[in-house]
C-alpha cells in the first residue's frame, strides 16, 4: 500500500504522506501543502476534511455502524447506562465499580448551582427559549469558578467536568419551570442521573411526585444515544472554540449555540412541528414528500438526512424500536407517530431520497418519545445538549492531550482586488 499520494501542480509533482486510521481510513496529509507548493485545499462544510486524529467515536457512514471507543452503540443502549457510558468517553475505558461509584459520587456531590444564579434565571423573559437559557448559563458557571479556568490543569479541568455534567441538568431543569412559573425544584442526591432530572423538571413541593420506572429507562437509552458522533457541527465548534484554550464552560456554551440551528440538533423540535402540520392538515404525508422535493421550497424532510450516514440511522433503528415499546408499555397511541410511519414509508419509498441515500436520523423518533414523557417540544434540543455534553467534554480534553494548534481554515478570496476610498460627499 502507497504510504505518499503524488500530486501534479503546475508540471512538478509533490509528495503528500498519506495517514491511515486504525479502521482503515485513508487520508492525504496536506499540512504542509501551502508551504511547499503555495496551494491550499478546498472543501466547503468539511465534508472531506479530517480535522484532527481521534480515539473516541468511530462511524461507517455506509453501513451504518456507531461504536464509542470501540463499543458498539446497540450493546451500549442494552448493556450500559448514561453514567457509565459519559466515564468511557471521557476516560477512554469502562470504569470498574470503584472507577464508576467514584465518578457518580463526585456528580451527585455538584448538582446544586450557586445560588446566585438564581437571579439570572429572574432575567429572562417567560418566552425565551431554553437553549438561549441554556447556553449563557453554561457560559455563566465560569464566572462562578475562576479557580478552575487553566485548562492547562488536569485538576482544574476534572473539577469543571463533574461540575459541567452534573449542573447542566439542573440548570436544564430550572429554565423549564422558569418557562412554566413553577418553583423550582433543588436536586435530590439520593436519586440516579436521570431520575434526578425527572425529579427537577416534573416534581412540585406541594404533591409527592414519583418517578415513572419507564420514563427514567428511555431518557437514560436517549441521553446513550445522543452522547457523541465524532466531528458533527457542535463537536468541532467546541474543539474549535477551546483550541484558542477558551475554558470548557465557554467552549460548551459555544457547543450549545452550535447546536440550537435546525439543520443538527434542533431537527427534534422541528420533526415534531412537521408532523403537528401534516396531522392539522389531514394527515396526508405525500404534500409533505412533494414539499421536501421541491427545490423552490426552503422546506426539508426534518429527522431525515446526514452528512455521514448513507444508511439507515443505527440510533434512529434503537429509537424507533424504543419508542414502539414504549408508547406499548404505557398504552399510550400517539398519532404523531403513526403519521411519521407513514412519512418514512412514503420517502425511503420514493426514488428521490432513495438516489440521495436520505434515512430516518436520531432526531426522527426521538421527539415522540420526549413528548410521552411529557418533555415539551422546546426542550428537546435542550435534552439532546444533555446527552451530548460528555462528548463535547471528551473532545475538548483529546483535542488538548494531542496539542492541536488553534483552529484556523484558510478561505480563497474572491472579492475586489483594492478599492480606492471615496469621500461621502463624493459618492454617487
Ligand atoms: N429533505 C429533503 N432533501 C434533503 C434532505 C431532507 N431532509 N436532506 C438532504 N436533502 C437533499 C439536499 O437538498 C441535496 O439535494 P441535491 O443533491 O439535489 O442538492 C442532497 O439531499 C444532499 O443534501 P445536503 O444538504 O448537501 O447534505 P448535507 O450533508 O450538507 O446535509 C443535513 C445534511 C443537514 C443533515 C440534511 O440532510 C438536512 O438538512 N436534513 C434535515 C435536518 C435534520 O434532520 N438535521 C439533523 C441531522 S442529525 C444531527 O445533526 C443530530
Amino acid at each position: 500500500m502507497a504510504d505518499v499520494a503524488k500530486l501534479i501542480l503546475e508540471g512538478k509533482e509533490h509528495e503528500l504522506p498519506i495517514v491511515t486510521g486504525s479502521m482503515g481510513e485513508k487520508s492525504v496529509d496536506i499540512t504542509d501543502l501551502r508551504a511547499k507548493t503555495g496551494y491550499v485545499t478546498l472543501d466547503s462544510g468539511f465534508g472531506n476534511t479530517g480535522a484532527a486524529e481521534s480515539k473516541i467515536t468511530f462511524i461507517d457512514g455506509d453501513k451504518g455502524i456507531l461504536r464509542y471507543r470501540g463499543y458498539p452503540i446497540e450493546v451500549l443502549a442494552e448493556k450500559s447506562n448514561f453514567v457509565e457510558t459519559a466515564y468511557l468517553l471521557i476516560n477512554g475505558k469502562l470504569p470498574t465499580k470503584t472507577e464508576l461509584d467514584s465518578f457518580n459520587t463526585n456528580m451527585v456531590r455538584h448538582s446544586l448551582i450557586h445560588e446566585d444564579m438564581l437571579r439570572l434565571f429572574e432575567g429572562y423573559p417567560s418566552s425565551a427559549h431554553p437553549m438561549a437559557i441554556l447556553a449563557s448559563m453554561v457560559c455563566s458557571l465560569s464566572s462562578f469558578y475562576p479557580d478552575f479556568l487553566d485548562v492547562h490543569n488536569p485538576e482544574h479541568v476534572n473539577n469543571i467536568v463533574y461540575r459541567l455534567l452534573s449542573k447542566i441538568r439542573t440548570i436544564a431543569a430550572f429554565s423549564y419551570k422558569k418557562s412554566i412559573g413553577q418553583p423550582i425544584m433543588y436536586p435530590r442526591n439520593d436519586l440516579d442521573y436521570c431520575s434526578n432530572f425527572m425529579y427537577m423538571m416534573f416534581a412540585v413541593p406541594s404533591e409527592k411526585y414519583e418517578v415513572p420506572e419507564e420514563f427514567i429507562k428511555a431518557l437514560d437509552l436517549l441521553l446513550i444515544l445522543h452522547a457523541d458522533h465524532e466531528f458533527n457541527c457542535s463537536t468541532s465548534t467546541v474543539r474549535m472554540v477551546g483550541s484558542s484554550d477558551a475554558n470548557l464552560f465557554a467552549s460548551s456554551a459555544a457547543g450549545i449555540c452550535a447546536l440550537w440551528g435546525a439543520k443538527h440538533g434542533g431537527a427534534n423540535q422541528e420533526v415534531i412541528n412537521m408532523l403537528k402540520e401534516i396531522d392539522k392538515n389531514g394527515g396526508d404525508v405525500d404534500k409533505a414528500v412533494a414539499m421536501a422535493k421541491d427545490k423552490d421550497s426552503n422546506f426539508r424532510l426534518f429527522g431525515f438526512g446526514h452528512r455521514i450516514y448513507k444508511n439507515y440511522d443505527p440510533r434512529a433503528k434503537v429509537i424507533k424500536a424504543a419508542c414502539d415499546n414504549m408508547l406499548n408499555k404505557i398504552n399510550r397511541k400517539d398519532p404523531l407517530l403513526e403519521i411519521a410511519r407513514r412519512l418514512e414509508d412514503k420517502a425511503l419509498a420514493d426514488p428521490y431520497f432513495v438516489e440521495r441515500k436520505l434515512y430516518p436520523n436520531v432526531d426522527f423518533y426521538s421527539g415522540i418519545m420526549y413528548r410521552a414523557m411529557g418533555i415539551p417540544n422546546d426542550m428537546f434540543t435542550v435534552m439532546f445538549a444533555l446527552g451530548r455534553m460528555p462528548g463535547w467534554i471528551a473532545h475538548w480534553m483529546e483535542m488538548h492531550q494531542n496539542k492541536e494548534r488553534i483552529g484556523r481554515p484558510r478561505q480563497i478570496y474572491q472579492g475586489k482586488i483594492q478599492e480606492n476610498y471615496v469621500p461621502i460627499s463624493d459618492r454617487g
